[in-house]
């Protein structure tokens, strides 16, 4: 079976640790492990009922629901199946440029939206351990950025004060905020609040990290509502499903799940950092969001093969990452019990 270029492939993990794919405790994918909240489950019960009807194409009242979070008109909203469905229309979007600028390690489904229509891209790398921004000087006219803030797998968080130049510099800027909710309101370095000023600023965020929902999709853009409608002229007219329209109207209210998370993460991201720092041969990179990103002096496809065939344990290596190779691998940030029986098994590996 071939290596998979995303985490949370259980199929794949399940055939090499030779056990049911539930089997597998999955450090691969960041998902929040305390969810998904009693709020989603009761919408999408509720919502059976309404599938015999077509969803709004409209999503009216989601889209006014995240404007309210937004404080933004619902017009400057795109809800879609998933963040990755809005990066196909990014991208179509971003091939109109010269260039886009991409900085490296990036998640990989980018490289998937870009080449879907002959985007030019221009990697920008970025170094350990810091992770800083380029520079980003003599930029070609009609260029674009795509940037991923808190970035994946770095953990990185980038402040509004080193971006907003970037808003100066690029016809385009798109920032990919999928993991922007596990920062609480005074940590977030959210651009979401100079949208309706910055016709070329894109903002794209997931709930499905956040809320723990990934089967069933669901993500949304801020944008200026000329992009918007573009958007959804050339997509599929219901392409978000009445159940995850319903479930993530009932999440965003769910400020109970949303403060109980904010918590965990605190203290259970820097139970694992500290522990993972005690493990001879493994430094991990401090990271603002649900997952750490490790280097290890040992091959990582190597620990990843003994950890699923000893313990059932699938972290994400890097490989999707060409960057990084193999001396890295990235871990969701999980319960603390769960966190300890991965600590457990790496001391034991090396
Ligand atoms: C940086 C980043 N953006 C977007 C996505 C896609 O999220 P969604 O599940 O909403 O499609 C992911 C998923 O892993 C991601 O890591």
């Amino acid at each position: 079976m071939k290596r998979p270029q995303h985490g949370g492939n259980l199929v794949w993990a399940a055939a090499l640790a030779k056990c049911s794919p539930d089997r597998i405790l999955d450090f691969s994918a960041s998902i929040n492990p305390l969810g998904p909240p009693d709020s989603a489950k009761a919408a999408l019960n509720a919502g059976i009922e309404a599938l015999t009807s077509y969803p709004d194409p409209n999503y009216t009242h989601l889209r006014s629901r995240l404007a309210q979070a937004h404080q933004i008109e619902p017009e400057w909203i795109l809800p879609g199946n998933g963040a990755a469905e809005l990066l196909t229309w990014i991208g179509r979007d971003l091939a109109q440029s010269a260039a886009t600028y991409l900085c490296v390690p990036a998640f990989k489904d980018y490289t998937r939206a870009l080449n879907t229509f002959n985007a030019t891209i221009i990697p920008q790398p970025l170094a350990p351990p810091r992770w800083e921004l380029p520079s980003f000087t003599d930029i070609p006219a009609a260029s674009s950025l795509l940037l991923n803030n808190p970035h994946n797998p770095t953990g990185k968080i980038w402040t509004k004060a080193e971006l907003t130049p970037l808003l100066d510099k690029f016809d385009l800027v798109v920032i990919d905020e999928a993991f922007m909710d596990f920062l609480g309101d005074d940590e977030a370095e959210s651009l979401e609040g100079m949208v309706s000023e910055r016709e070329n600023l894109v903002i794209l965020r997931s709930l499905t990290k956040f809320y723990s929902l990934p089967g069933l999709r669901l993500g949304y853009a801020i944008a200026h509502p000329s992009r918007l409608q573009r958007w959804q002229q050339w997509r599929d007219p219901w392409s978000v499903n009445t159940l995850a329209d319903l479930a993530a109207q009932a999440v965003l209210d769910d400020f109970e799940f949303q403060q109980r998370t904010r918590q965990w993460l605190t203290t259970a991201r820097s139970q694992l950092f500290n522990a993972l720092t005690q493990i001879p041969g493994l430094s991990p990179f401090r990271g603002a969001a649900n997952f750490l990103l490790v280097e290890t002096q040992t091959s990582s496809v190597e620990l990843q093969r003994q950890l699923l065939e000893r313990d059932r344990i699938l972290i994400r290596d890097c490989l999707s990452f060409p960057e990084l190779r193999d001396r890295y691998f990235r871990v969701a940030v999980r319960t603390e019990a769960e966190n300890e029986r991965l600590i457990t098994a790496l001391a034991a590996i090396l």
